[in-house]
């Protein structure tokens, strides 16, 4: 295909120029000339020339009424945590973006889903643009993988990829990573916004056009964000995140957008000398072991996409210099300020010149505010140097005025506590039970002071 000329856009007033510069010539913004194609010109379409041909027919127009809803047809890979998260299995021409820090397990964990997929009979293609072919099949060994039929492509030239697809036709293929990848049409770098953009394009129109599903791997910048642009996570179906403590075996891979099933659902795995497994019963890993009730400790009930979890929050409350810290790990920090605040005005308790730390047990990311009542008893819990009751539990949210409000589907959480054997608990009002649940003694509350009277009162 012949080069097309390409162009310089401000990304701030959409002024073009021929050339890169610094400072855009129309609005004078600074860094943020964008290369992009160029208009295509009337009558000619830069997909409609090979290997993209195929991929933008026009289609006509027709009522809502005479479309027939079809349901996606959904492959299980047969990891079943995975499946969770992606609601079901693989779905035909769904687009997935799996993103995580370096090191965390995507490469690991999609070999494991390509082979699973391969054996229940789907073709399969692993792209892979950061590692040599040598170095996959070093990796599969270490899975046990050796022997696996899945189909290797070490390219990282979108027209040979795309030809590659259309040569093969998987059902199912992987791009390790979108980062590597670079279309010759664009002379910028790899990696660039230019080419992540152009490149997830075309893959997810060679997926909506022939039904075949693509899993996009995406680097993480040092600010958590995806990198490149975020437009990715517009143009894909589905964008999965794994989570997790590089120091501990455990990963959460989370749905942060997923057009096929729940968002917020998480599949748990650990990682083994034999890749990643799932972890069936993941409430355990997010507890740490203590013999006995330790202060500035308390036990949450959170609800991850379907799933209720126990995760433990720690906080320790200690004396700081002229500027106290706050500082929390897996919980939003402008909340935790929040809660402070709250903690003072109404229930009379100073921090102000304490250093706050909070954490959440096990590498997991905590964004429900129905975690501010266990936030709040923990730092409490550190402030008496009082441990809370062992078996004790607590969630509900926290509003400004001292509230507590109620929790989303707060029976599920608490059946799921009283199943791993825990025994006491403070809930927002609302949350209480109608019946009792065997074994569990809930103390229901509706405003913070309340809540603390009753752990005082607890011992
Ligand atoms: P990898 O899948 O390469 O991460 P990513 O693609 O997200 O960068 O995972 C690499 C890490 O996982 C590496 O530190 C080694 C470890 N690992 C295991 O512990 N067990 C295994 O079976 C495999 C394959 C990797
Ligand atoms: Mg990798």
């Amino acid at each position: 295909m012949a080069k097309e000329k390409t162009l310089f856009t401000c990304s701030a007033c959409g002024g073009t120029s021929p050339r890169w510069l610094g400072k855009c010539p129309s609005c004078g913004a600074w860094n943020t000339l964008v290369e992009t194609m160029p208009e295509a010109e009337p009558g000619k379409n830069r997909y409609s020339a090979a290997p993209f041909a195929g991929l933008a027919q026009a289609q006509a127009v027709q009522p809502l009424a005479a479309i027939e809803a079809r349901d996606f047809a959904r492959t299980a890979s047969g990891l079943e945590e995975l499946d969770r998260v992606l609601g079901g299995g693989i779905v035909e021409g769904g687009v997935v973006l799996i993103g995580g820090d370096p090191g965390i397990g995507k490469s690991t964990l999609l070999l494991q889903a390509l082979d699973a997929l391969q054996r229940t009979g789907l073709p399969t293609l692993y792209v892979t643009g950061e590692e040599s072919g040598a170095q996959v099949a070093l990796r599969a060994r270490r899975l046990g993988l050796e022997h696996s039929p899945v189909q290797v492509l070490a390219e990282i030239q979108l027209e040979k990829i795309l030809a590659t697809m259309d040569a093969q036709q998987p059902a199912v293929a992987v791009i390790d990573s979108i980062q590597t990848v670079y279309s010759d049409q664009l002379s910028s770098a790899p990696g660039s916004v230019a080419q992540v953009r152009e490149c997830a394009a075309h893959l997810t129109r060679a997926a909506k056009s022939s039904g075949m599903a693509v899993v996009l791997v995406g680097h993480v910048t040092k600010e958590g964000a995806l990198a490149g642009p975020r437009v990715l996570e517009h143009m894909v179906d589905t964008v999965l995140y794994f989570e997790g403590d590089t120091h501990s075996p455990f990963r959460l891979v989370r749905a942060i957008k997923n057009r096929f099933g729940a968002v917020n659902e998480i599949g748990v795995f650990a990682m083994t000398e034999r890749g990643l497994k799932g972890v069936s019963n993941p409430s355990a890993i997010f507890l740490s072991q203590h013999s006995t009730p330790v202060p500035g400790s308390c036990v949450l009930v959170t609800l991850e996409g379907t799933r209720p979890l126990l995760v433990e929050i720690q906080a320790l409350v200690d004396s700081g210099g002229p500027s106290p810290r706050r500082l929390s790990v897996g919980l939003d920090r402008d909340r935790l300020a929040m809660l402070l605040a709250v903690l003072h005005r109404h229930a009379g308790v100073a921090c102000a010149d304490q250093d706050v730390f909070v954490n959440a047990v096990g590498g997991v990311r905590i964004s429900e505010p129905a975690s501010d009542l266990a936030v709040l008893l923990a730092i409490t819990s550190s402030l008496r140097g009082k441990a809370l009751p062992k078996g004790f539990f607590a969630f509900g949210e926290v509003g400004l005025a001292g509230e507590v409000r109620p929790a989303p589907r707060g029976q599920e959480r608490l059946r799921e506590a009283a199943k791993l054997g825990f025994s006491v608990a403070v809930v927002p009002k609302a949350n209480a039970p109608k019946k009792p649940i065997e074994g569990l003694t809930i103390h229901a509350v509706e405003r913070v002071e309340e809540a603390l009277e009753v752990v005082r009162g607890l011992g």
